[in-house]
């Protein structure tokens, strides 16, 4: 048997496929394969350990006669077919749960990147641009005791209120399909409607999945109804936010900053005018990205694929 990994990953998911005798091949570049290169890596492969932006549509799925598990390495799925791997009767699994609480750990740095305006203070330090202490420079507002709102009350959302409560106590607000009565008990949240959410929050932070519903739902009419003040945090997928929106809002400074972990494409053109403004904060989607969380989350891909191709359910299984 034989999985396909499409990146360099932590080397105890070989290990791991190396005891249950299946063979593996590691794409080798840093760079993702190509849609046509992906095909002809995966062409033979049983299982297939996939990347966030790796696309896993019909005409992959279609082009590898053998496949009959994928693990996605990440939590989100939205770049597979799963409806069309139901069809196919193709195991889907994803690494939840072991990268919660790096996700959560980054969507607070970038709160405090963004409200503390650390990258301009940090680069203008740097480039010898500050001149002496400023009373009235680098200001930002504090975090205790204001209203925090999560878009998708998920784990990861959860983790990082948890944490802003604790260090900040900040009032927590939150959207969700269902109501988390354990959530609220913990961290005193309150379920509330998007409109409320982004009328109330002085930080707003998105931890929903990528889904139709959930596509462009920060668009210009939600801007429109968010306090100046706002701080907008997003590690969760760039497509959730409209982006020419929220240029167009940080540039008339009609919310004060933002945060991104994730944007449409990714990496964004060098030429996209987001770059042009100076109350964004832009990394690399390094949400999981502590040595903690990749170890684990390789682990858990393999064992999905392993599971899988003996016949065994997968730990963490979507379809
Ligand atoms: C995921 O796993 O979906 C996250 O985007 C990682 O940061």
């Amino acid at each position: 048997m034989k999985v396909v990994i499409t990146r360099e990953i932590s080397s105890k998911a070989k290990e791991l496929f190396a005891q249950n005798n299946i063979d593996v091949e590691i794409w080798p570049n840093q760079l993702p394969p190509k849609p046509s290169e992906l095909k002809e890596l995966c062409k033979e492969a049983d299982g297939i350990i996939s990347m966030l932006s790796d696309q896993i549509n019909k005409e992959l799925i279609d082009s590898c006669s053998n496949l009959k598990a994928i693990s996605n390495y990440a939590v989100g799925y939205n770049n597979i077919d799963t409806e069309y791997c139901k069809e196919k009767s193709i195991r889907v699994g994803n690494t939840p749960d072991v990268l919660t609480e790096a996700t959560a750990e980054l969507a607070l740095a970038l709160t405090l990147a963004s409200t503390r305006n650390l990258v301009n203070a940090h680069n203008d330090t740097r480039k010898g641009s500050w001149k002496t202490w400023e009373p009235m420079g680098y200001l930002g507002p504090a975090l205790k005791g204001k209203t925090l709102g999560i878009f998708g009350m998920g784990r990861i959302g959860f983790s990082y209120a948890r944490k802003m409560k604790l260090a900040f106590d900040m009032n927590i607000i939150y959207t969700a399909r269902n109501k988390k009565v354990e959530y609220e008990k913990e961290i005193n949240a309150q379920k509330v409607s998007l409109e409320e959410l982004s009328k109330t929050s002085d930080i707003l932070s998105i931890h929903s999945p990528l889904t139709d519903e959930t596509r462009g739902v920060f668009n210009e009419n939600i801007f429109n109804n968010m306090k100046t003040t706002l701080h907008l945090i997003n590690t969760a997928r760039g497509e959730i936010i409209d982006q020419d929106a929220l240029v167009k809002c940080l540039t008339d400074n009609s919310i004060s900053g933002a945060a991104l972990d994730v944007t449409t494409p990714e990496p964004l053109p060098l030429d996209h005018p987001l770059y042009k403004c100076k109350n964004l904060t832009l990394v690399p989607h390094i949400g999981s990205a502590t040595n903690e969380a990749r170890n684990e989350m390789a682990e858990l891909a393999a064992k999905n694929i392993i599971n899988a191709l003996i016949g065994k359910e997968m730990p963490a299984r979507i379809c």
